[in-house]
């Protein structure tokens, strides 16, 4: 019995940093949270005119979001703000009006950039759009992982000490928020 979170990542990169710090993540996951990438990379652009009769992905994306209990995002910054694959998603999880699939799900952001600014523009103009979508979002520990690529091996594992340490922290922190904020309790 374990909150389901989806974990959606806002690069389509195999090597992408952002997604290997995902499955690190993942893989330090609390016996009450259970972790499932959310894939976003087949969502056709949005356009309003698809709210009356939506694609097949579309419709795909929001029953499946509906199942969750929560949300991780891991987001690469694209000059300044999130990827327009990840904006994508949240304005398609948003619709049709009145039927915002995200609402009320407890969110965390991880922000992971090879700048040492590890992507602060992107993970606060996430922020905004999850205000306006009611995810309410962990404040702290605020995660800005930067250097990206000096942290993993070959293979994709994280091998940065401190990091791994500072995602651990993030990982409780997290467990806690779900717990506080999730919508339903745990069933059986
Ligand atoms: C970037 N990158 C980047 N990095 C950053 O810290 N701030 C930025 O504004 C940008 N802008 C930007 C724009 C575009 C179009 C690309 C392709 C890249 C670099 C970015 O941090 C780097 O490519 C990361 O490796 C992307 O994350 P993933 O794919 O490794 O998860």
């Amino acid at each position: 019995n374990a909150y389901k979170i989806a974990v959606i990542v806002g690069s389509l990169r195999k090597e992408s940093y952002n997604l290997k710090t995902a499955k690190a993540l993942i893989g330090m996951a609390p016996e009450t949270l259970s972790f499932e990438l959310l894939p976003i990379g087949d969502l056709p652009l949005y356009n309003e005119e698809y709210d009356g009769a939506s694609p097949e992905q579309y419709n795909r994306f929001r029953e499946q979001l509906r199942s969750f209990d929560g949300l991780l995002f891991l987001t690469p910054e694209y000059n300044r703000s999130v990827p327009g694959v990840l904006k994508n998603a949240i304005d398609v999880g948003s619709r049709p009006y009145g039927q915002n699939c995200w609402d009320g799900k407890p969110g965390g952001v991880v922000s992971v950039s090879i700048s040492s600014l590890g992507g602060f523009g992107a993970n606060h103009h996430l922020r905004q759009s999850l205000v306006f979508v009611n995810v309410p979002t962990m404040p702290q520990p605020e995660a800005y992982i930067g250097n990206a690529q000096n942290l993993f091996d070959e293979s994709g594992n994280l091998t940065n000490e401190s990091t791994r340490e500072f995602l651990q922290t993030f990982m409780t922190a997290f467990e806690n928020w779900v717990k506080v904020h999730v919508k339903k309790p745990i069933t059986a």
